[in-house]
């Protein structure tokens, strides 16, 4: 029995994860695999009803009851500072330490890109983002608050450890996968001490890759080349906050937030699966939010979970619902996102 701990979140999380579990009933009824899932309220609205955010003993549950964790999104214009959004998030990619946060650009349908003459095989990268460290770590401070000397530091933490399993993750993806190339990228011409620290463990542990070209590119730069010529990217590594960025930035070139899925991966833990969206809160409760970066996280998640067959076949199933126009506006069809989910469930009957 595979168990799943489920949080859909806020906003548009709760309406795209409906659609990803009635996708994954599907699959588990056509596959025969059990699968149980459980819902944690975990949320905006626990949060302002009784103060809760991340429960003492949720990470110890989903360590020792569950085989994954599928998350929708956080963020409530209610809870402007985000703390629960962060307790949650950064409580579970912290605390179960998920180091690699996995987020793949593949483009489904050339149609999808706003990029001119480009074609599928043009796009397909898989961005590795470090995702326990750099401006993430939350220390810092504030002083003399609301005057005017007021100052504000946030640090920014890189570690050996840290550098050196994101990319070995990184490596031996593009080893399994058969891949050319993989690009570090950092901005080390101007954050010197961080940046040498990537350059020097980049080089070691590239060295054990032989078969992998290594390429350096400052962020900047790799900004620039994913629009100019993205064929040129097989895998990229890099720190949390430039992975941040740069994965919005991946994410359109493929379609949009709606389409773009990740995994937050620690092998020797229990991982976590969302979209790369937020929580949408203008397209909240309208039933217009695209459900696809659910439904390809719950792929993500089955084909970590070693359900490999049932993940082709969503993405299978995806790429027919799109060329169809069987999908919500953002990505050109006219569905709701009830229907979108309706769409991928009848269609990877057919398929199977
Ligand atoms: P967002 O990703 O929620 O939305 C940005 C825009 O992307 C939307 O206005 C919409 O045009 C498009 N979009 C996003 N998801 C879509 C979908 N499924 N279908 C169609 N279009 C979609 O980012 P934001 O507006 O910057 O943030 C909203 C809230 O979500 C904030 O509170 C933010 O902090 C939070 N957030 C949470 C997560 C997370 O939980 N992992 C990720 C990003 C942002
Ligand atoms: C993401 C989000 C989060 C992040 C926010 C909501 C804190 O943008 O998962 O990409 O920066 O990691
Ligand atoms: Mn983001």
């Amino acid at each position: 029995m595979t168990r799943i701990a489920v949080i859909p979140g806020d906003g548009i999380g709760t309406e795209v994860i409906a659609e990803a579990l009635k996708l994954l009933k599907t699959v588990a009824e056509l596959s025969g695999k059990e699968m149980e899932t459980v819902e944690f309220d975990y949320g905006a609205e626990r949060y302002l009803r009784d103060g809760t955010s991340l429960p003492t003993d949720a990470l110890d549950r989903f360590r020792s009851e569950f085989d994954a964790i599928l998350l929708g999104a956080l963020g409530d214009p209610r809870i402007p500072d985000m703390k629960h959004a962060t307790d949650i998030l950064f409580g579970i990619r912290f605390g179960l330490d998920l180091y690699a946060n996995i987020r793949p650009v593949k483009l489904l349908d050339r149609r999808l890109t706003p990029l001119k003459g480009a074609v599928e095989h043009d796009i397909d990268f898989t961005v590795f983002r470090e995702n326990t460290e750099d401006l993430y770590v939350g220390i810092g401070g504030i002083f003399k608050r609301d005057t005017p000397d007021e100052i504000a530091i946030q640090e920014s933490v890189s570690t050996r450890k840290g550098v050196q399993r994101i990319l070995e993750a990184g490596f031996s993806f593009a080893v399994k996968h058969e891949l050319k190339r993989l690009t570090m990228s950092d901005k080390s011409n101007a954050l010197h001490y961080s940046g040498d620290l990537w350059q020097r463990v980049f080089v070691e542990v590239s060295r054990r890759y032989p078969q992998i070209e290594a390429e350096h590119m400052y962020i900047d730069a790799l900004a620039m080349m994913l629009v100019k010529e993205p064929s040129r990217f097989d895998v990229i590594v890099t720190s949390n906050m430039f992975g941040d960025i740069i994965s919005d930035l991946g994410a359109q070139l493929q379609g949009g937030l709606g389409i773009a899925a990740s995994a937050n991966i620690n092998p020797e833990s229990t991982c976590m699966f969302e979209p790369v969206h937020g929580s949408a809160p203008k397209f909240a409760g309208r039933n217009i939010a695209n459900p696809f970066a659910a439904i390809l996280s719950v792929q993500m998640m089955l084909e970590h979970l070693g359900f490999r067959n049932e993940a082709s076949l969503i993405e299978a199933t995806i790429r027919e619902c799109i060329r169809e126009n069987e999908c919500t506006p953002d990505i050109g069809g006219k569905l709701g996102t009830r229907e979108a989910g309706d769409a991928v469930c009848r269609r990877i009957q057919e398929l199977a």
